[in-house]
């Protein structure tokens, strides 16, 4: 594996492979040690991916450079792809992006250096994508049959785009929940749509996401308390879950809109441990790379 871009470019195998991986990291299996450099090119806000891909980095022996955008040259009108092949040319192997753009990687390609896609606009987020399929594995040692609901702001959520795909190939049953405005037909060749309350009876894994307002082009027309009432996970949804389900969300959480604050560390909850898991994962995607490079 070179570079790591979509998950539309892993074989189921190499998906499982990762996952079997990532899980004995957390078990604590010994940690391979590589002589390497890593740059994180971050050209939209992160708080967990920047930073779990920093930890993996640094539990992996490899160092870690961090490309600041803000006083890079990039304000003097450097393209993505030359100040790639800067990072390339300093000595660097790996360098980790996350852009606004959704085909960002398409031009980077030709490059030596390997590319981590780590969120592209509204594209795709395969790092995630693996991480909570990890977290799923974890809890039910399969994907296999289960009942996933994709709830929320569907239509500009790069998790969302990379789950439906990967979650149909892995095997589960998808749905989509929430505004049907954020519904677009085009997913209903993974799943089919389903009203919140009929779908939190039946799902084994409810996904919940941010409502991802900087990429709206509309106003919203509903209040936040409106939103939470209609399509939130709210303290009386959360007690007709199944007894086994889990709650999954990538965060940020906007508390109070998509879930109740209180939820978010609840029993069901497996926010906090996809956090965790995140850095197991991305351990398992840079040891991949570098293994190749030897
Ligand atoms: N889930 C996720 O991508 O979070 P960050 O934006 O904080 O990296």
């Amino acid at each position: 594996m070179k570079n790591f871009l979509s998950v539309d470019d892993l074989e189921i195998e190499t998906v499982a492979n990762l996952i079997t991986q990532a899980i004995k990291f957390k078990e604590g299996s010994e940690l391979p040690k590589f002589c390497g450099t890593v740059v994180n090119m971050f050209f939209e806000n992160s708080t967990r991916t920047k930073h779990s891909f920093e930890m993996a980095e640094h539990k992996l022996g490899l160092h870690t450079m961090n490309f600041d955008v803000s006083t890079s040259s990039v304000n003097k009108g450097e393209s993505l792809y030359d100040s790639v092949l800067t990072m390339q040319a300093l000595g660097a192997d790996v360098a980790v992006i996350r852009h606004g753009d959704n085909d960002f990687y398409e031009t980077l390609k030709p490059l030596n250096i390997s590319i981590v896609n780590a969120g592209s606009g509204c594209g795709s987020h395969p790092s995630q994508s693996l991480l909570d399929m990890m977290t799923i594995v974890d809890e039910f040692k399969t994907i296999v049959g289960l009942k996933v609901v994709i709830v929320g702001d569907i239509r500009h959520s790069r998790v969302a785009m990379s789950n439906m795909k990967l979650l149909k190939r892995m095997g589960a049953q998808v749905y989509f929940s929430g505004p049907e405005k954020f519904f677009d037909e085009s997913y209903l060749d993974f799943g089919e749509y389903i009203e919140l309350d009929d779908a939190l009876k039946i799902a084994d894994v409810v996904m919940l996401l941010r409502i991802q307002l900087e990429r709206h082009e509309d106003v919203m027309k509903i209040t936040q308390e409106t939103y939470h009432k209609l399509y939130g996970l709210t303290e009386k949804r959360y007690e007709s879950l199944l007894d086994h389900a889990i709650i999954l969300h990538p965060a940020p959480v906007n508390r109070d809109v998509e879930i109740s604050g209180c939820l978010v560390e609840s029993k069901q909850s497996r926010i906090v441990d996809q956090m965790t898991n995140g850095v197991y994962m991305r351990m398992a995607i840079l040891e991949k790379i570098m293994e190749e490079k030897k």
